[in-house]
């Protein structure tokens, strides 16, 4: 026998033995029990390891070697907005932002590729990350492909997928506010797995749920139709988000139900009876799965509104002295009907609901029907989110469609579920981010949701420059990678919306694009992965620190990331006559960098300088005299380059 067809063998008879497609010795041991010799203590944990997980720890831990820039031109609003679109791989990305970004993120979701055997993954070069991006982008020399795809045939097909999540899951952890919280989109293939690296990663007690999202009603299949993808919910911690107020959702279709009953109410001029009539015809009239349907037993009215008679008895528990007090019918003037487990109020408080206006208890015709509380749509109109849902996917690609073209970006998110997750995790100026967007759909459905509830949540979204297979619908509508579908979506999006005439005002429908590059210190580029110490501190390095070519307002964006400065910081420049300075100032931070990249800084501009003591001041070494450095280190923190 072959070794592959001895393997099979192997395999047919010890499944167990196999884990990732390789032999797994420890559980090939086992099985075989006092047949296999035993080869000492072996400590057991529990835990989800594959091979490459040491490397991946190591990967998430190496500083990035690039550096974003921003692309003026590609973005809208972009002198204003407080929206960010980054192109490039989000590892690196996340890396580079976090010290700008770190516990400032309330709410993450992502649509990671699932590992399904055809969608591509990154595989990241761990020495050379930027040079790999650079390669495939078409700005260095084309010879090695670092998208591949993971075919279940390849004996590590669970493990590429994992290591390529785990470095991201713990730096979008970080990313994370205290009560923030992530959602990921995710299928059979990998929830399980993923499930075992958010425990570690997150902790256990995080977990909060694995919702599920039925996609299609109806599905064939040899053995069970699969109908479901999942989304994992996990907090970054889930007592203080608990604490802070926790979750809350409208209930769906309730302002629907809320107008209607205002039009019939102005119909009917106070005639209960009538408008009764007319809610319940209309409920009837509405197909089963309508969510306004689901609110039909908010079927009575009265003055102050649409309400359902909740059941007024007290619950089975045992308790002998359930109060059992006389309650009398307004008409019949007779003492109701009691339920046998007596009413669930004490008696002051139903005395009080009755001397409301109009009484919190509702009545039958006569004193046989048990009475009721009176439950108004209005004053429980939210609900929690439930952990199964339904959403078909076709109305989500027909949107996309509609603003990028048919083809071009197969099977996106529903941009209105998305919404629903960012109305519940998130709210006023809160940032959320998603650093696998694909076709933009997460930045859409902030906008919609900032438009729905008059928040100003602002978006950080991050997409791989992927590129269009060639003859691709993407490809022949000129889109040469998935980051340029997304930017022009997003474009698209804002036009819409600001062609509605409910605009709100302060909307911010803009975004400014920023994307991975080679940084403009040469040190980061020389880096070659071992000697760390050449890293700590990028400002004072040997003779020459610049790369040739640098560009002054690239070297600005990249001292703002090192610095800690978000990317949405104010960027003001100060009018002074011979030296170009710029200001940069955040609500995030407390103190403002102060740049200045001219061959040489002034004494004028130094006199002009409006600067702090904790305020940073950054020049070129070679830009100021040592006397000038002493003066101006008084004043301010100055770091020089
Ligand atoms: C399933 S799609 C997301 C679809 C998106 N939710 C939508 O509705 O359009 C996953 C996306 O992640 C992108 N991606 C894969 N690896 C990436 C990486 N390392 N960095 C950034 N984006 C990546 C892929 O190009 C793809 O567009």
């Amino acid at each position: 026998l072959f070794t592959a067809e001895r393997i099979e063998e192997l395999r047919r008879i010890l499944p167990e033995a196999f884990a990732d497609g390789k032999v797994n010795w420890a559980t090939l041991r086992e099985s075989l029990g006092d047949w296999a010799e035993d080869e000492g203590e072996h400590a057991e944990h529990f835990g989800l390891t594959w091979p490459g997980k040491r490397d991946a720890r190591r990967m998430a831990a190496l500083p990035s070697q690039g550096t974003l820039v921003p692309v003026p031109g590609e973005g809208i609003d972009e002198e204003t907005t407080r929206n960010i679109f980054i192109e490039g791989d989000n590892l690196e990305v996340l890396k580079l932002i976090q010290k700008s970004y770190a516990g400032r993120v309330k709410m993450i979701y992502i649509d990671p590729p699932y590992n399904t055997g055809n969608d591509f993954i990154y595989e990241d070069d761990f020495s050379e990350p930027i040079e790999a991006y650079l390669k495939r982008t078409g700005q260095l020399g084309d010879d090695d492909e670092p998208l591949s795809t993971n075919t279940r045939a390849d004996g590590r097909f669970h493990s590429k997928w994992l290591s390529m999540m785990y470095p991201r899951l713990r730096l979008a952890r970080q990313l994370l506010a205290d009560t923030g919280a992530i959602f990921i989109s995710l299928d059979d293939t990998e929830v399980a797995n993923a499930r075992m690296i958010l425990n570690e990663l997150f902790g256990e007690e995080n977990f909060v749920a694995q919702l599920i999202w039925e996609k299609s009603k109806k599905g064939d299949a040899k053995l069970i139709a699969i109908v479901h993808e999942y989304v994992l919910v996990y907090a970054a911690n889930k007592a203080r988000l608990i604490e802070s107020g926790g979750w809350r959702r409208r209930k769906p279709g309730i302002d629907a139900v809320l107008e209607h009953y205002q039009s019939l109410r102005a119909q009917h001029q106070g005639d209960h009876d009538a408008i009764q009539a007319a809610m319940r015809a209309w409920y009837k009239s509405l197909p089963k799965e309508d969510e306004r349907r689901s609110h039909e037993h908010y079927k009575w009215s009265d003055d102050r509104g649409l309400y359902f008679a909740a059941d007024f008895a007290g619950p089975d528990d045992g308790r002998k002295s359930r109060p059992r007090y006389d309650i009398i019918h307004p008409v019949t003037r007779k003492s109701c009907a009691k339920p046998s487990t007596g009413w669930r109020w004490e008696e002051p408080r139903t005395v009080a609901a009755l001397a409301e206006r109009p009484p919190r208890i509702h009545f039958g015709v006569d004193e046989t029907t048990i009475p009721c509380r009176k439950s108004y749509l209005t004053e429980i109109d939210t609900e929690p989110f439930n952990s199964v849902f339904y959403r078909d996917g076709r109305a989500a690609t027909l949107e996309v469609e509609g603003y990028v073209g048919k083809g071009v970006f197969p099977f996106p998110k529903s941009a209105d579920i998305l919404q629903q997750f960012i109305a519940l995790a998130s709210k006023d100026e809160d940032l959320v981010a998603d650093f696998f967007c694909g076709s933009g759909t997460f930045g859409h459905a902030v906008w919609n949701q900032n438009r729905a509830d008059g928040q100003a949540r602002r978006f950080l979204c991050v997409q791989l420059p992927e590129q269009t297979e060639e003859g691709s619908a993407a490809r022949q509508a000129r889109f040469a990678d998935i980051a340029a579908i997304a930017r022009r979506r997003l474009r698209a999006v804002q036009k819409d919306l600001r062609a509605d005439r409910k605009t709100a005002p302060n909307e911010d429908l803009g975004f400014r694009v920023l994307k991975l590059a080679r940084s403009s210190f040469v040190g980061w580029q020389d880096y070659d992965g071992d000697n760390l110490n050449k890293l700590t501190d990028l400002f004072e390095q040997a003779e020459q620190p610049l790369a040739e070519g640098w560009i002054a307002g690239q070297l600005l964006t990249e001292v703002m990331l090192i610095e800690g400065f978000p990317l949405d910081s104010r960027l003001d420049r100060i009018a002074l006559k011979r030296n170009d300075v710029r200001r940069v100032t955040s609500d995030a931070i407390g103190h403002a960098l102060v740049a200045c990249f001219d061959e040489r800084v002034f004494s004028e501009t130094l006199k002009a300088l409006e600067v702090s003591e904790t305020d940073i001041f950054v020049c070129l070494d070679s830009a100021l005299s040592d006397k000038a450095k002493l003066e101006l280190a008084d004043r301010c923190l100055l770091k020089t380059i």
